[in-house]
């Protein structure tokens, strides 16, 4: 009887309480690709929600500073390992059970250039990228991948393989549970992401849709309008809402972007939002973190 009790309290507990993991919101920040001494304790974690930092970026180029060249899916760490070493890594998401920690791939540029996805070919770049990426999340125990590649010397059948495959191996031997993508408003860009959404979108979890990327004179009707069209690009995909530290992109937190953000949220339309960067939010105290978490942990 007493059993019996356990088992049926353990399966409420699982199965039915409202606050199993995949009814959480999920607020994600990006960290380390500035070096501002930002480490993983100073963001403000509601522990209401997933929190996700991703930590930026890890690139498939050499790390001379003078003359970075690409190394065909061989990836090296470009974060602030200082701050955000491994130790780090374990530490939050001990103290913080509702944190997990990816890395990206990419990223705009790379001292200074522009940082390009250049496979030689698809074999060879997804056996170099398998390997030198499951090195780097065993490394510092990561739970997850973000790509965020902008720059393109390889044509979108070719990027849609390579990551799709890519993604696909690292979940299927366990070297990660989640998965997201990171384009925006630009057509090149676009033409990469839908090709690999179309033949790839049930591996990948998280659209990290850039809508800081639009222009800063961005309205809350234009901003909602942006999202349609995702959710259209992007069918049936967990598309979250974003905004850059400094507002100087896109739809600005003192602009209305928590606005639009509550239109969403009563459409339930609202899967979470993302922030770029924590690096850059350090010095204002992370205000609007904050405030988006509260927004996506209220009614
Ligand atoms: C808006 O963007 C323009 C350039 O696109 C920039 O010059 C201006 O400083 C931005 N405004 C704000 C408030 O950041």
């Amino acid at each position: 009887m007493g059993l019996l009790l356990i088992i049926i309290f353990i399966f409420f507990t699982i199965f039915i309480s409202p606050t199993k993991p995949e009814n959480l919101k999920l607020f994600r920040e990006y960290i380390g690709a500035e070096f501002t001494n930002v480490k993983f304790t100073d963001v403000p974690i509601n522990p209401n929600l997933q929190f996700d930092f991703i930590l930026s970026f890890a690139i498939d180029y050499t790390t001379s500073t003078s003359s970075p060249t690409p190394t065909n899916g061989k990836f090296n760490i470009f974060w602030d390992t200082k701050n955000l070493p491994p130790a780090q890594v374990s530490y939050i998401k001990k103290k913080h059970p509702n944190v997990r920690v990816g890395l990206s791939i990419g990223g705009d540029s790379i001292f200074n250039n522009l940082a390009y996805f250049q496979p030689k070919s698809i074999h060879s770049w997804v056996s170099n990228a398998v390997s030198s990426l499951t090195h780097i999340i065993k490394q510092f125990a990561l739970d997850g991948i973000d790509i965020d590649y902008e720059h393109f010397k390889g044509d979108p059948d070719t990027f849609a393989e390579c990551i799709g495959r890519l993604i696909s191996i690292l979940k299927r031997k366990g070297v990660v549970k989640f998965a997201s993508i990171a384009p925006f408003d630009d057509p090149d860009v676009q033409n990469h992401y839908i090709s690999l959404w179309k033949k790839y979108g049930h591996v990948i979890d998280y659209v990290n849709y850039q809508f800081y990327a639009y222009d800063n004179s961005t309205t809350i009707p234009e901003f909602i309008g942006y999202f349609e069209k995702q959710r259209k690009n992007y069918k049936g995909g967990k598309i979250l809402t974003s905004f850059i530290s400094d507002g100087s992109k896109g739809l600005a937190p003192t602009k209305g972007f928590f606005s639009a953000c509550e239109i969403l949220k009563k459409r339930k339309q609202l899967f979470g939002i993302f922030v770029w960067c924590a690096d850059e939010s350090k010095s204002s105290g992370f205000r609007y973190e904050k405030q988006g978490q509260t927004l996506l942990t209220t009614l």
